[in-house]
C-alpha cells in the first residue's frame, strides 16, 4: 500500500516535471508596464519615443538578466593569449580594484580555452598547456572570490579559433559546463554549416535548462538574422552587430546599429552591442566616456574588455562611475535611445531613456569634429512642456541646474558625451494633475 502511494506520488512528480518542461517557451510578463508611467509628467508622444512593445516579456524566464549582465571578458584585450593565470589574476584584480563590488561579477573566458580536439569520450577538454588545472578548479577559484565564471562555445562545427564547436553536442557540453560550475555561456556563430541561427541556438537553451543549473545564455550570432525579433525566447542577451574594435568609427557605428532594436530589450533579455573597449588605448578619454555613457543608457551588457590588472586611473574612473552604472542597472530596464539629432550629418545627438521613479537618463553626445552646444527639448525627450526638472551631471557628480524647463542645453567637447539624470520636480507635476 505504502509502495503504491509512493508510486502514485512518483507518477505525479513525473507529470509535474513533464508539464514544467513543456512550459519551456512560455513567457511571463513582469508588472508594472510602462502604460501608467508618470501620467501628468510625460506627453502622449512618450510611448512612441520610447516604444517598449516587448518590454518586460520574460520569454526565456530562467530568472537571470533582470538587469544587463556586468563583468569582464578576455577577448578584446587578450584575444587567444589566455591562460588560467590571467583569468585568476583578473578575478583578483576585479576584487582589489573595487569593480566586483560595483557589480562586475562575471569573469568570462572567450575563445581558446579548449583543446583543438575532443577526447576519446567525445568531451571537450581544456587546453592542457594553458589551463592545466582545468575549468572546475578555475570556477572554484572564481567562486571563492564571490564572482561567477563564464565560458565560450560555438553554435557550429568549430569555434572562430577552430576549437571544437557544440552543434550536435549541446546536451553533453551543457552538462559538462554545469558539472564544472560554469555560470555563463557565450555562444558564437563561426563554422555554422549554413544552418539558420533560429535552428542552431534553441537546442543549447534547452540543454542549459535541462542541467538544472542557472546559466546565463549569451547569444552571439552577430545580428545577422535580426535576433532581437526572436532571441528573447532563446537567450538572456543577443549580439546585434559584428564585433566591436577599439576605434571611434566602430564604436559609433555599433551604437547606431544596436539602437534600431531598442523596443525589443527588457528585463530577462537584452540587446548586446558587444563588449567594452574602454581602457584599450584606441580612443581618447572623452571617446571612452561617451562609449561607456551610451552603453549604460542603452542597457547594454557592461563587460569590461581591457586588462583590469593594469588600468590607468582614467580607465578605472570611467568603469567605476557608480551613477552611470546605476543607469544601466535601473530596475525599470528600458533601453534608452537616440531621440534627437542636429548639426552636420546629425552629429549633435540627444539620447534618452526612462528610469524608475519618473526620471529620465539624458545623454548629449557630440559626434561632430568641433565643440557644440546641444539642446534637449522637452518635446524630443517626451516631457510635458511645463515640467520643471533638476539636472544632475553624472560625470561631474553634482546637480548643475536645479530648475530647467522646456529645454536644456550644454556645450559638449568634440567626441565627448555628457550624461544626466532629469528628475521632475513634484511641485510642477502635481500642479498640473
Ligand atoms: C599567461 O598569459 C599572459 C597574457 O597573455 C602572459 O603574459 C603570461 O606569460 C602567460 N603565462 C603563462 C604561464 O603562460
Ligand atoms: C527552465 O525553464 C523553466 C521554464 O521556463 C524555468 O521556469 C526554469 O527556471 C528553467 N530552469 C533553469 C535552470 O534555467
Ligand atoms: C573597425 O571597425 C570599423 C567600423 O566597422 C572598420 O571600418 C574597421 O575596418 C575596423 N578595424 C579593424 C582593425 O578591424
Ligand atoms: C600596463 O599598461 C601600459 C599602458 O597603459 C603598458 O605600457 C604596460 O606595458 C602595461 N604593463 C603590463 C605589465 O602589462
Amino acid at each position: 500500500m505504502a509502495k503504491q502511494i509512493q508510486n502514485k506520488t512518483l507518477l505525479m512528480h513525473l507529470l509535474i516535471l513533464f508539464l514544467y518542461a513543456s512550459s519551456l517557451t512560455v513567457s511571463a510578463r513582469i508588472a508594472p508596464l510602462l502604460q501608467n508611467y508618470g501620467n501628468s509628467i510625460f506627453r502622449s508622444s512618450f510611448h512612441t519615443i520610447y516604444d517598449t512593445s516587448n518590454y518586460g516579456l520574460l520569454h526565456l524566464n530562467n530568472g537571470l538578466a533582470l538587469t544587463p549582465q556586468m563583468g569582464w571578458n578576455s577577448w578584446n584585450f587578450f584575444a587567444c593569449n589566455i591562460n588560467e593565470t590571467v583569468i585568476k589574476e583578473t578575478a583578483d584584480a576585479l576584487v582589489s580594484t573595487g569593480l566586483a563590488e560595483l557589480g562586475y561579477n562575471y569573469v568570462n573566458i572567450d575563445d581558446c580555452w579548449s583543446s583543438v580536439i575532443r577526447n576519446l569520450k567525445g568531451d571537450l577538454v581544456p587546453d592542457r598547456k594553458t589551463f592545466p588545472s582545468g575549468i572546475k578548479s578555475l570556477a572554484d577559484y572564481v567562486h571563492g572570490k564571490g564572482l561567477k565564471l563564464g565560458i565560450y562555445s560555438d553554435a557550429g562545427a568549430f569555434t572562430c579559433q577552430v576549437r571544437p564547436g557544440s552543434i550536435f553536442h549541446e546536451n553533453d557540453d551543457a552538462d559538462l559546463f554545469a558539472s564544472w560550475g560554469v555560470d555563463y555561456l557565450k555562444y558564437d556563430n563561426c563554422y555554422n554549416l549554413g544552418i539558420p541561427p533560429k535552428k542552431r541556438y534553441p537546442p543549447m537553451r534547452d540543454a542549459l535548462n535541462d542541467t538544472g543549473r542557472k546559466i546565463f545564455y549569451s547569444i552571439c550570432e552577430w545580428g545577422v538574422d535580426d535576433p532581437a525579433l526572436w532571441a528573447g525566447k532563446v537567450g538572456n542577451s543577443w549580439r546585434t552587430t559584428n564585433d566591436i574594435n577599439d576605434t571611434w568609427a566602430s564604436m559609433t557605428s555599433i551604437a547606431d546599429l544596436n539602437d534600431k532594436w531598442a523596443a525589443y530589450a527588457g528585463p530577462g533579455g537584452w540587446n548586446d552591442p558587444d563588449m567594452l573597449e574602454v581602457g584599450n588605448g584606441g580612443m581618447t578619454y572623452q571617446e571612452y566616456r561617451a562609449h561607456f555613457s551610451i552603453w549604460a543608457l542603452a542597457k547594454a551588457p557592461l563587460l569590461i574588455g581591457c586588462d583590469v590588472r593594469n588600468m590607468t586611473a582614467e580607465t578605472l574612473e570611467i568603469l567605476s562611475n557608480k551613477e552611470v552604472i546605476a543607469i544601466n542597472q535601473d530596475s525599470l530596464g528600458v533601453q534608452g535611445r537616440k531621440v534627437q539629432v542636429a548639426g552636420i550629418d546629425g552629429c549633435a545627438q540627444v539620447w534618452a531613456g526612462p528610469l524608475s521613479g519618473n526620471r529620465l537618463a539624458i545623454a548629449l553626445w557630440n559626434r561632430c569634429s568641433k565643440v557644440a552646444t546641444i539642446t534637449a527639448s522637452w518635446a524630443s525627450v517626451g516631457l510635458e512642456s511645463g515640467i520643471h526638472v533638476s539636472v544632475r551631471d553624472l560625470w561631474q557628480h553634482k546637480v548643475i541646474k536645479g530648475d530647467a524647463v522646456s529645454s536644456f542645453s550644454a556645450q559638449v567637447d568634440s567626441h565627448d558625451a555628457h550624461l544626466y539624470i532629469f528628475t521632475p520636480s513634484t511641485a510642477s507635476y502635481s500642479a498640473q494633475a
